[in-house]
């Protein structure tokens, strides 16, 4: 008997229902579970753009695509006249990069999968790609396999590896000739784009794809259907990849994987399908700037309040930080993520595996933002209130109602309010230089 059911089912994987290369077909895919339990993720961008380090990540495409005066005349006061873009190159050294100092860091934030700029906008690939002669790091820059090794720390540290992967490049000349034909012709599709991803994925078996540099193209341009298809049915990660939404002018926030919609995505209600905020601890870039001031970074509460509300609302929290390009990651930024790290390993269980709750926000005494896992509620509050007795208006409590500040042992007496809600009393809050304290009621409807 037990063979038979074994038998049957070998039969039905085998025969079993294929994705077809449509957005029908893709986007009844499940998500694999292990992306929503995540909830809180790290972003990284590197490249030549770490170079000149000015601006942001679209140097190239400010100094000579946008033709940005602040870029160019950056150009004309530091660089020789004709000094090009990939002059740039060579000067990305990577010379202080140690893969596992960076995965100790991430993991320390608390951060559950790590996701890397592969190749940007501007073409450069962190790894030896085959089809992007001499504009890679393995024939310049470091000479190093950048995507390679920094995947070998992540893993090594338990945490999800994801690649983040631009399908159009600036100025590369196929793209643009493609572009002329007003995308008839895919030349630069079947020589550069899909062998690129393709490789990406045999070679590096990532549990991520975040794509990007879609939107001048349709998603027939760039024959995403297709390799999702490929990549969901066939490719060695198919039982593990999850991929975002940008495959295509007009997909995101309407295909794919979860969304991300627009770069820091903050809806003002619960989406429907699975999101991910991505922010920048630098709010005007990505890439590392060299002219970065520490009144352009968020700070540690408001970090931990974006992933907060994030969770509450049931998306997942991207945050980026931009390495150096000799390969450290600014102290001021690893001071951020060791104090998100710090924060969760005592509010922690609050974020991880939790699922959203009947209500994601109240002003109660202060405001408090939801999360729940089973009939245990979290209620996060970011604000010291001023006295020590407590209101929650949403929880229906009962007879077995237990309720206790995470990081403190004693439980915390309280009392029913009306047809819901408590009344607790509060104990010394902790100091705490992420400003956040959760309250855990255990046993509420
Ligand atoms: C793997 O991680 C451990 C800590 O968990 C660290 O000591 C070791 O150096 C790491 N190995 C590599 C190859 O990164
Ligand atoms: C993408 O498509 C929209 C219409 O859906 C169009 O208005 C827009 O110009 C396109 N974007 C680009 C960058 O071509
Ligand atoms: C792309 O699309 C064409 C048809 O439009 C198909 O023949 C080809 O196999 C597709 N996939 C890849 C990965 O090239
Ligand atoms: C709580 O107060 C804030 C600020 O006044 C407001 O934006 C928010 O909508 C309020 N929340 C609810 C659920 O009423």
């Amino acid at each position: 008997m037990r063979l038979w059911i074994c038998v049957v089912c070998c039969v039905l994987a085998v025969t079993g229902e294929r994705y077809k290369p449509d957005w029908k077909s893709l986007d009844a895919r499940p998500l694999p579970k292990w992306y929503d339990e995540a909830k809180f993720g790290l972003f990284v961008h590197w490249g030549v753009f770490s170079v000149p380090a000015f601006g942001s990540e679209w140097f190239w495409w400010n100094w000579l695509g946008a033709l940005n005066p602040a870029y160019i005349g950056f150009m004309l006061k530091n660089y020789p006249p004709g000094f090009t873009y990939a002059e740039f190159a060579p000067q990305f050294n990577a010379q202080f990069f140690e893969p596992d100092v960076w995965a100790e860091v991430f993991e320390a934030s608390g951060a559950k999968y790590v996701v890397f700029t592969t190749k940007h906008h501007e073409g450069f690939t962190n790894w030896g790609s085959p089809t992007s002669w001499n504009w890679n790091s393995v024939d310049n820059g470091p000479h190093r396999d950048l995507v390679g090794e920094l995947g070998a720390a992540i893993r090594n540290r338990s945490l999800h590896y994801g690649l983040y992967h631009s399908l159009y490049e600036w100025f590369n000349p196929l793209y643009l000739k493609d572009k002329e034909s007003g995308f008839k012709t895919q030349e630069f599709v079947y020589s550069k784009t899909l062998p690129e991803l393709i490789d990406l994925v045999k070679r590096y078996n990532p549990e991520l794809i975040w794509s990007d540099g879609d939107w001048e193209a349709p998603d027939t341009y760039w024959n995403s259907t297709d390799f999702l298809a490929w990549l969901y049915n066939d490719s060695p990660v198919k039982d593990v990849i999850v991929v975002n939404d940008r495959w295509g002018n007009g997909t995101y926030c309407k295909h794919g994987g979860y969304y991300n919609c627009a770069d820091k995505f903050t809806p003002s209600t619960m989406p429907e399908h699975k999101w991910e905020k991505c922010n920048s601890i630098d709010t005007y870039s990505w890439g590392y700037r060299r002219n970065m001031k520490l009144s352009d970074l968020m700070d540690l509460p408001t970090i931990i309040k974006d992933l907060v509300f994030t969770v509450a609302y049931g998306g997942n929290y991207l945050l980026n930080i931009g390495p150096t390009s000799d390969g450290m990651i600014p102290a001021v930024f690893e001071e951020r993520l060791r104090g998100i790290g710090a924060w969760l390993k005592v509010n922690g269980e609050a974020i991880y595996a939790t699922t959203p709750w009947r209500v994601q926000q109240e002003n109660a005494t202060v405001p408090v933002w939801y999360t729940s896992k089973g009939t245990t509620v979290y209620a996060i509050f970011h604000t010291r209130p001023k006295q020590y007795s407590f209101e929650l208006f949403s929880p229906v409590t009962s007879d077995t109602t237990v309720v206790t500040l995470l990081g403190s042992p004693e439980p915390l007496k309280w009392a029913p309010l009306h047809s819901s809600g408590l009344i607790l009393l509060l104990p010394e809050l902790p100091y705490t230089p992420a400003g956040a304290w959760t309250i855990k009621l255990n046993g509420v409807a």
